[in-house]
């Protein structure tokens, strides 16, 4: 399999879009405001089972996961493939960066982010213009000493300060686009992607900075931006605060999970230093892994929202993963308070909800049974729909056996029929992977390429005189990311020769195979073949916008749902842009909870 396959099917472009742009479920499929231009009403879409997106507002383009992220991080094929390699666990093979040039780029990278830490820091404490950032510190009470324990700092409100300032510093512009900190804009300018925040240097365990938080200092949106994807962060494998508290982790052979940076902060001004944040997400089967390789014994400090319960089913699952090697235990948050106010407001508070924190699964059991009533038949069939899989993933059978029996004895039911259903819901878990197993060709046949993009490529390569007749076609034509490079790296070529000197060494083989694929259609025939696939191109995006078309019209029914919402918040007299503003981030702070 071509590493470039590989990648495609260990990659999910629902999970890789989600870290840029919060996705509302759309049926089967996902929406977003499209982050390529600016609109009020979502006409971007991802595709899970085509691992495509589409915007059908004003751009109008799409593609696969590739695609997506070249476009959004303006960055090469050959960067985006290392990118994407590198997070799905794919090791490079031979032509791609050696492995010594890999580590050397990531040290370089690490010095960029360590010089751009030193400058914010700089600027938030000796500065006039970091003057703002300071007075928002100190009312959150924040001390001057976890400032610089933490290293925090102050981007200025500027497009091009850092840039200029680490250009000084002989970085390449193009090595700052990697780190992030800068954002390439189509055409070939960048500019700071940080502006007028406050800044939060996000460590791995060895004290390395590899990306960053930034908090706006006001009410404006978005609240945070981060750091992006890049060679070396990764938000989902990353615990914010790590470093400061392994040792206090194993000391106290407790870690803490909160979700914000804040929480942090907080925490470890107060002396509770064994608490990292997992930034946001619900925690990550990865995030759980570190915090396991430095204690066995876990909690989660777990919000009481409403949105608390698949977030923390959903927590409790991948824990219940690893409940044979650790012990995971939830922290219940009192209604509408994070760490951050309960350990400021009452620190002794916060340490008796430590104390009292249950096993995840008891939580998860709580949370559950509290909203069914067990005398219910059905009630009880809808409590094990959503236990069942969190039992199910538990390895230790000691410990499965005990929460089968919890569920029965909660639910007055039979533990035969609960190890019943367990039962069949395994069978059919196996029978969905095996036949998944099956399916994979063809899915990956259709990931990999098109037969009809693939033809006409292979018309377009092997007769070089269709280049006339090829006005028609256009990189938008090819949805697979290696059809579509070699395409566009074919316009600007004079010749096959130039074409393969031009592209990234991992395309090779596919054009390769392109240029050998056998034509059908040969002697004088090739010219009207050529049209024909240029037509049922043309075709295909048609319906594909077509459709998009309908999904749009589905939404707007959806708009006016949500416009005779804001008719009633209207009403009741919320109607100042900041106060709806407030309403529909919390909506969409839910829905990227959802998504994740
Ligand atoms: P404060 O509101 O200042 O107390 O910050 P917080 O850290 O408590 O934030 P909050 O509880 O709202 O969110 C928890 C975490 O989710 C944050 O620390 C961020 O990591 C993440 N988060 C919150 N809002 C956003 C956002 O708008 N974008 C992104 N990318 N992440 C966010
Ligand atoms: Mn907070």
């Amino acid at each position: 399999m071509s590493t470039i396959t590989e990648v495609k099917q260990r990659t999910d472009i629902v999970e890789i879009i989600s870290d840029y742009v919060p996705l509302q479920k759309a049926g089967r499929n996902f929406k977003a405001l499209c982050p390529f231009h600016s609109e009020k009403h979502p006409s971007f879409f991802v595709f899970p089972e085509q691992q495509t997106w589409h915007c059908f507002g004003a751009c109008g383009t799409g593609g696969d996961v590739f695609s997506f992220v070249m476009k959004k991080e303006g960055i090469d094929f050959g960067q985006v493939l290392r990118l994407l390699a590198q997070r799905a666990g794919v090791t490079l093979s031979s032509a791609e960066v050696s492995g010594g040039a890999e580590d050397k780029k990531k040290e370089r990278l690490f010095q960029i982010n360590e010089a751009a830490t030193e400058y914010f820091h700089h600027l938030l404490l000796s500065t006039k213009a970091g003057e703002a950032a300071r007075n928002y510190l100190s009312k959150r009470k924040i001390a001057l000493e976890t400032i610089k324990e933490f290293r925090l700092g102050f981007s200025p409100n500027s497009w091009d300060a850092l840039k200029k300032f680490l250009i000084s510093k002989e970085y390449e512009e193009q090595e700052l686009i990697e780190t992030g900190l800068i954002i390439e804009k189509q055409g070939g300018n960048s500019y700071d992607r940080f502006r007028n925040r406050l800044m939060f240097p996000i460590c791995d365990v060895q004290s390395r900075v590899v990306g960053f938080g930034a908090r706006a200092l006001d009410e404006s949106l978005p609240k945070y931006v981060n750091s992006p994807q890049t060679a070396i962060f990764d938000k989902s494998s990353s615990l914010y605060g790590i470093n400061k508290a392994k040792s206090a982790i194993k000391q106290k052979n407790l870690v803490i999970i909160v979700e914000g940076y804040m929480d942090v902060l907080t925490a470890h001004q107060h002396g509770w230093q064994n608490v990292v944040a997992s930034m946001g997400t619900s925690v990550t089967e990865r995030q759980v892994a570190i915090a396991k390789s430095l204690t066995k014994s876990i909690a989660l400090a777990l919000d009481a929202d409403a949105a608390g319960e698949e977030a923390t089913l959903r927590s409790a699952e991948v824990s219940a993963r690893s409940l044979d090697k650790a012990e995971v235990k939830a922290i219940l948050m009192p209604q509408g308070k994070d760490p951050d106010e309960v350990i400021s407001e009452d620190l002794a508070l916060w340490q008796s909800l430590v104390e009292k924190a249950l096993p995840v699964l008891d939580f998860a059991f709580e949370t559950v049974i509290s909203k069914v009533d067990i005398n219910k038949a059905k009630d009880k069939s809808l409590a094990v729909q959503k236990l069942l899989p969190l039992v199910c993933e538990i390895k230790d059978p000691i410990q499965q056996s005990h929460y089968i029996r919890k569920l029965a004895h909660t639910l007055k039911v039979s533990e035969s029929a609960i190890t019943a259903t367990l039962r069949k819901s395994q069978a059919e878990q196996r029978r969905q992977r095996l036949t998944k197993a099956v399916e994979q060709p063809r899915f990956t046949r259709q990931l990999v390429s098109s037969p009809i993009e693939e033809y006409c490529l292979a018309l377009l390569l092997q007769y070089p005189e269709l280049r006339q007749v090829a006005q028609g076609l256009s990189a938008e034509h090819f949805e697979s990311i290696e059809n579509r490079e070699i395409f566009t790296q074919w316009q600007y070529s004079q010749n096959t020769s130039e074409l393969r000197e031009k592209l990234d060494a991992n395309l090779l083989e596919h054009l390769n195979y392109l240029m050998n694929k056998p034509i059908l259609d040969k002697n004088g025939k090739e010219q009207r073949a050529f049209s024909d696939c240029i037509l049922s191109l043309q075709e295909r995006l048609s319906k594909r916008l077509e459709a998009g078309r309908e999904l749009m019209f589905n939404f707007t029914r959806e708009k006016e749902g949500v416009n005779a919402e804001l008719a009633k918040l209207d009403e009741q007299g919320i109607s100042s842009s900041e106060q709806l503003r407030e309403v529909f981030t919390k909506r969409g702070k839910l829905a990227r909870k959802e998504v994740r």
